[in-house]
């Protein structure tokens, strides 16, 4: 639950939310609770899920959209787009048609360089990034459209969270992740994951350097 409200306090500064992938609705449920938000548009490709929202947010100013991500929805204004709890090549699938400026909160499971390299190339900047532990660790980035150039390895470590310290223990277990799976990988994975590891090993050094 800690990864579903810290995406729902993001929210505070925002008036009209477009979750996409919406599933139960709790992201946008929370965030009416502590008053952030006036309205939504709950989405979702799955008749299930959008009926799980519906159950849990009857009486909220919600409109009801089953759609693929941006495919099927009618003109919308809004100032926030959601995007949470799938994996990075389905968020940049989604993204491909995401023609608005709006924040964009996005949370993919995993392969986060994916997501940051896509942002990169297709007209959006990374305004924020966090981290949240909760069993797992999980990384929220914010963006908006806009221009911006990352490294190789910023597109791991991160453009933001490579500047706060928080990430220390992040990188650290990342770096053991990679250890543990090493001896098992052929040759050429060996060459690339040691790389990777170094990005980490080098963010780990600058981040204590400025502690
Ligand atoms: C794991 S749930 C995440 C739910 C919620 N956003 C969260 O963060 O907990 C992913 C949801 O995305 C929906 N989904 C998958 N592909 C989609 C697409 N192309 N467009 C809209 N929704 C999609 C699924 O039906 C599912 O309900």
């Amino acid at each position: 639950m800690k990864r579903l409200d810290f995406i729902a306090n993001l929210l505070n500064n925002s008036e009209v939310v477009l979750d996409i992938g919406c599933d139960h609705g709790l992201v946008l449920k929370k965030a009416f609770d502590k008053k952030y938000i006036k309205k939504a548009f709950a989405t979702d490709i799955n008749e299930g899920p959008l009926l799980n929202a519906k159950k849990n947010l009857v009486g909220y100013n919600v409109e009801y959209y089953l759609s693929n991500g941006f495919l099927d929805l009618p003109e919308l204004v809004f100032d926030t787009v959601v995007i949470a709890g799938m994996g990075a090549h389905l968020i940049t699938e989604i993204l491909t048609n995401a023609n608005k400026d709006a924040k964009y909160i996005l949370q993919a499971n995993s392969k986060h360089e994916v997501l940051r390299s896509f942002l990169m190339n297709n007209g959006f900047i990374i305004t924020d990034e966090h981290l949240v532990l909760d069993d797992f660790y999980y990384i929220i980035i914010e963006a908006k459209k806009g221009k911006m150039i990352l490294s190789n390895e910023e597109l791991y470590i991160g453009p933001v969270l490579k500047n706060k310290l928080e990430s220390l223990e992040y990188y650290q277990h990342k770096i053991k992740q990679i250890e543990s799976i090493y001896n098992n990988l052929d040759l050429h994975s060996k060459s690339k994951y040691q790389e990777i590891q170094m990005f980490y090993k080098n963010a780990v050094s600058v981040l204590k350097n400025n502690k």
